[in-house]
């Protein structure tokens, strides 16, 4: 059995000795550690040997094992070391980078980023409303009664008889009314839809931004304080505009604002940004808020509209386009 053991370690020695990669090695694991290899098979005989011999004996064998193991430690570490170095040499580290190239927000985010901000540092907080809404609240609550002439005002798409794509933003105001009393000072951004022919000042898709002001003693004076302020802040302090009396069905008085828009060596013109009035009191009523209590202002604007102002483009279409030859350049 003693000579076993050190026959053993002589061949594991000179086994060991040629172990020049991974492979070999696990291959020399398992000829002499695995649970089936040499050395565990000595251990098998070492149970049928006699008490006497067994001292002796165990300890060599112990030894054997615990040799084995650490030198195939050693080795294992050793081979993994290179290895990796192999690899690092591999890595040329004089090539030129790959460059990643980062998206920015659509032009339409960032002019609805600067709105938000305004009306946010103005004391209006933000909502947001479904995309697909009730008949009721794009229209029947906002005082446009059944067959009324002014449902022809926004060209809709309908789902079915009740539910649509909304139109305008203007139903955000009914869900807000509904689930929160006044004091409500609120902006409420969004996507709208029209069925419109799709051409360089329309588009069948697009983004608006309203505004709802309800309190006990809300004034038309602080309606268009609040939206030259904002036009100040937005196109700049020596911007021109102009209020124009004009018809909602949700508001009265109602009006609308534009801008005096002077293109480079054409002439100049007024574009309307915005429409606004203070809220019709049928409308506080289809809410439950009482208008002998309560008075309320509203706004909304386009986004497109007022980003096309602002940066001077002409065709609608091209914010919708992805094109990033134009989009880089915001
Ligand atoms: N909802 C109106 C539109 O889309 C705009 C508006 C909002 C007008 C609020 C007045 C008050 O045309």
């Amino acid at each position: 059995m003693i000579d076993k053991i050190s026959d053993t370690r002589k061949i594991f020695d000179e086994d060991i000795s040629k172990v020049n990669n991974l492979q070999a090695l696990e291959e020399l694991r398992i000829k002499y550690l695995s649970r089936k290899g040499i050395i565990p098979q000595l251990f098998d005989l070492f149970k049928e040997i006699s008490k006497e011999e067994k001292k002796i004996v165990g300890k060599e064998l112990n030894e054997l094992k615990n040799y084995a193991q650490q030198k195939y430690d050693e080795l294992k570490s050793k081979l993994e070391a290179e290895e990796k170095t192999k690899k690092e040499l591999s890595l040329d580290v004089t090539l030129p980078g790959r460059i990643k190239t980062i998206g920015s927000k659509h032009l339409i985010t960032q002019t609805l980023d600067e709105i938000k901000n305004i009306f946010k540092g103005l004391g209006f907080s933000v909502y947001e409303g479904p995309e697909l809404e009730s008949d009721y609240n794009n229209f029947e609550a906002l005082n446009f009664p059944a067959d009324h002439p002014a449902r022809d005002m926004q060209d809709t798409f309908f789902i079915n008889q009740n539910f649509l794509l909304r139109t305008h933003t203007s139903p955000v105001q009914i869900r807000l009314m509904k689930s929160k009393k006044p004091p409500i000072r609120a902006i409420m951004p969004g996507k709208v839809y029209r069925n419109e022919v799709i051409s360089a000042k329309s588009y069948c898709l697009f983004h608006q931004v309203e505004g709802l002001y309800v309190d006990k003693d809300v004034t038309f004076a602080e309606l268009k304080g609040t939206l030259i302020a904002f036009l100040k802040q937005f196109f700049g302090d020596d911007v021109k505009y102009r209020f124009r009396a004009s018809f909602f069905p949700f508001t009265e008085p109602s009006a609308e604002m534009d801008v005096w828009w002077q293109p480079k060596g054409k002439e100049g013109r007024w574009l309307e940004v915005l429409g606004c009035g203070m809220v019709d009191p049928n409308v506080l009523i289809n809410v439950g808020i009482d208008p002998e209590e309560y008075v309320g202002y509203a706004f909304g604007m386009g986004i497109e509209r007022t980003a096309m102002r602002k940066y001077g483009i002409d065709d609608i279409r091209i914010l919708f386009d992805s094109d990033v030859r134009f989009l880089r350049q915001f």
